[in-house]
């Protein structure tokens, strides 16, 4: 009676038993972890992101205080600079014109390769605040210079030498008067016309 139910309590002690032997039998303390391998090779790109929203709107420049403020800021800085250019006599200002002159004397021609080499013109007065500023210049080297008029094919009519038709002139008395080509300023500022071979002052405009 018991030994029926013994043999089968026995078999399943064994059965345990050995399951758990053979769960923990033969192993060791775990040892200490493995050196990372080398990195794999690297993968493919990926695809490029979306793009981004646009952001707002930037300031206006006219309502940019600061780029005002420093715009200003150039502008007196070019004036002050001017003012002090024109101390030496070399240059004058009229409007938004600025006249110069080399110092030196020349044929009209000449003058005029020198003005545009310079990326200027001979210097044409066209209001009587800019024949001041070239007379400035002629008062300063105490000598006359080309002025950018010339005789038209009518003659006795002058012209800018770009074309134009004169809405200024500032002629001495009586002049012109011969059958002079080109133009110099005297020292008062009025105008004279003169053969082109002469030397004269050169003065260009910017
Ligand atoms: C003649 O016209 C020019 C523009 O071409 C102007 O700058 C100049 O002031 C004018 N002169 C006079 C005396 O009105």
């Amino acid at each position: 009676m018991l030994l029926p139910q013994l043999v089968h309590i026995l078999a399943i002690a064994a059965a345990l038993l050995g399951a758990g032997h053979a769960q923990i039998s033969c192993v060791g303390p775990q040892g200490p972890p493995g050196k990372n391998g080398s990195p794999g090779p690297q993968g493919p790109r990926g695809k490029p992101g979306e793009r981004g929203v646009p952001g707002p709107p930037g300031t206006p420049a006219s309502q940019d205080p600061q780029l005002e403020s420093d715009l200003r800021e150039l502008q007196c800085r070019i004036t002050r600079m001017e003012r002090a250019l024109t101390l030496y006599g070399k240059i004058a200002i009229a409007g938004d014109k600025l006249f110069a002159s080399t110092g030196k004397t020349s044929v009209f021609e000449e003058t005029e390769a020198t003005c545009q080499a310079a990326h200027g013109s001979i210097a044409s007065p066209r209001n009587l605040n800019e024949n001041k500023a070239i007379q400035r210049i002629v008062g300063h080297y105490n000598t006359y210079a080309y002025l950018g008029i010339i005789e038209s094919n009518d003659p006795g009519k002058f012209h800018f030498r770009n074309g134009d038709s004169l809405n200024f002139t500032n002629w001495y008395k009586n002049e012109p008067s011969g059958s002079e080509k080109c133009v110099e300023m005297y020292r008062d500022g009025t105008w004279n016309d003169k053969t082109c071979d002469t030397y004269r002052l050169t003065v260009c405009e910017f």
